[in-house]
């Protein structure tokens, strides 16, 4: 069965969270909350989907543009007033709606359609979906009469001692019939210990209108976390990270050490890629085949193609070929090119440069604004002296360059191809085909100095 219409609620101001981003827009796995949330139904192929937001709303707004429409409630009076203000978008709807919370990212689709499709078995006015919990603490609890049927949702805060210890609870997520739904709403009061008004005591009251309520009981707890505070933040990205993780292991993706491996949703990874423990993937990357990623590795918004061994290091926004060595300890920034078989070292910073193939930069070097052709051999602690405090400028190295160590290349510079710059040089002008370009003073060797050094001295 397919929902008609769907309602997140994410108008709270999350205050447990102690934040000033509102809370659905904390990240799972490099995805806000709520976005999760916007996954997991669209596949149920809704006819509407409204956000109802409040606290941070532009803000909300702003983020889910374009993916689902907007009712604001001005005052955060509880769940069943944020449902309540959906009313003048949804009164004329004859279908069922579907009732989530913003900041319960884990549901998947399966869930919401095993729930959907028990809802139109039994023709409920409203079935909730509910979980057992071994630590219901926080959560609402279903309380059931004798002969099982619920009867009604208690809030932890309104509840006895005997409904506290219930185990089943009260995920957040409810199909309801839409015209009852607006019904039963109109009649929530708000005498609670908090004063506000709660979309659950509907269930009372649609019983109590003798109208046929149920439960649907999911298996998996884990899906039904709700996102209160930072403990359970955490909580939620270990098991939202093993459920990815687990995904890139099943298509052939060797990890080490899932447990503490952090790969964003979205990211790709070909198979036969080996990456061990504390490695971070964000954002846009793509990874193909065959790389070896070792422990410390942090990428983000990066296109690696295959068998590169990338040790210990951190890229941004780069693009690397296939089969080069980087690391350990290169840092790769923005625009960083690197062409197959090239070889960063340890202690390697490139931004906004291409490194030719088979290109070598092996030690304690920074290549900023440069184009390096292929097999280029750059010595140790060479600098590509780019800035002059407002301006960048570019430095071209031509194919098998050889540059000395520890060279200042002064851009804006040109180095032909097969030109040579001799070691500790500061290089201002142009180097030609087959030339060496040398800028040092000579040394000169003083006789007889080491009785006067100082410590030989009185
Ligand atoms: C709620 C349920 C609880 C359930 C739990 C599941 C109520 C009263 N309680 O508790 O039974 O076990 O979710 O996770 O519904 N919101 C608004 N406007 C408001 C208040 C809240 O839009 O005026 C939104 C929040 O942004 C949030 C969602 O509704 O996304 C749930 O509110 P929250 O305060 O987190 O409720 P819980 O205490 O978790
Ligand atoms: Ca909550």
């Amino acid at each position: 069965m397919q929902a008609t219409n769907v309602v997140i609620l994410a108008a709270g101001n999350g205050s447990r969270m102690k934040s000033d981003l509102p809370k659905v827009l904390h990240q799972v796995a490099g995805r806000a909350m709520v976005d999760w949330v916007v996954a997991a139904v669209a596949p149920l192929k809704p006819n509407k989907i409204l956000t109802v937001t409040g606290v941070g709303a532009k803000q909300v707004q702003d983020h889910l543009a374009g993916k689902t429409d907007f009712v604001v409630q001005e005052q955060q009076l509880g769940t069943g007033h944020a449902v309540l203000q959906t009313k003048q978008a949804l009164a004329d709807n004859q279908g069922a709606t579907l009732i989530l919370s913003g900041d319960t990212p884990l549901f998947t689709t399966e869930t919401l359609q095993a729930l959907l499709d028990e809802h139109a078995r039994t023709k409920n006015a409203v079935t909730v979906l509910t979980a057992f919990a071994e630590n219901p603490t926080g959560y609402g609890r279903i309380v059931r009469g004798e002969d099982e049927m619920v009867l009604k949702i208690v809030e932890e805060k309104d509840a006895s001692v005997t409904e506290r210890r219930i185990q089943e609870i009260n995920t957040g997520v409810y199909i309801f019939d839409n015209q009852l739904l607006f019904q039963a709403l109109s009649q929530v009061g708000n005498d609670n210990v908090q004063a506000e008004y709660y979309l659950p005591d509907t269930l009372d009251i649609l019983r109590e209108m003798g109208q046929q309520i149920g439960a649907y009981q999911t298996m998996d707890f884990s899906e039904s976390m709700g996102v209160n505070d930072r403990v359970a933040l955490a909580a939620a990205n270990k098991i939202m990270r093993m459920r990815i993780n687990q995904g890139h292991m099943q298509n052939g993706v060797e990890l080490i050490d899932p447990d503490n491996t952090y790969i964003d949703a979205g990211v790709q990874i070909g198979q036969d890629t080996v990456i061990e423990g504390n490695v971070t993937l964000k954002g846009k990357t793509v990874i193909g085949q065959e790389n070896v990623l070792t422990a410390g590795t942090r990428i983000e918004d990066s296109t690696i193609g295959d068998e590169n061994i990338i040790t210990s290091s951190q890229l941004e926004e780069a693009l690397v070929g296939n089969k080069t060595t980087i690391g350990p300890y290169a840092h790769l920034r923005p625009l960083a090119d690197i062409k197959d078989q090239a070889h960063l070292g340890n202690f390697v910073e490139v931004k906004k440069a291409t490194v030719g193939l088979g290109a070598k930069v092996g030690h304690l070097s920074y290549v900023g604004n440069a184009q390096l052709g292929a097999d280029v051999n750059v010595g140790a602690g060479t600098i590509f002296v780019n800035y002059d405090g407002v301006n960048k400028f570019d430095t071209i190295v031509g194919d098998r360059a050889f540059i000395g160590s520890n060279t200042k290349i002064i851009a804006p510079v040109t180095l032909a191809d097969e030109s040579i710059t001799a070691a500790g040089s500061t290089i201002t002008d142009d180097v030609n085909f087959h030339q060496m370009g040398i800028a040092r003073s000579r040394q000169a060797n003083k006789d007889d100095f080491w009785d006067r050094m100082p410590h030989k001295k009185g």
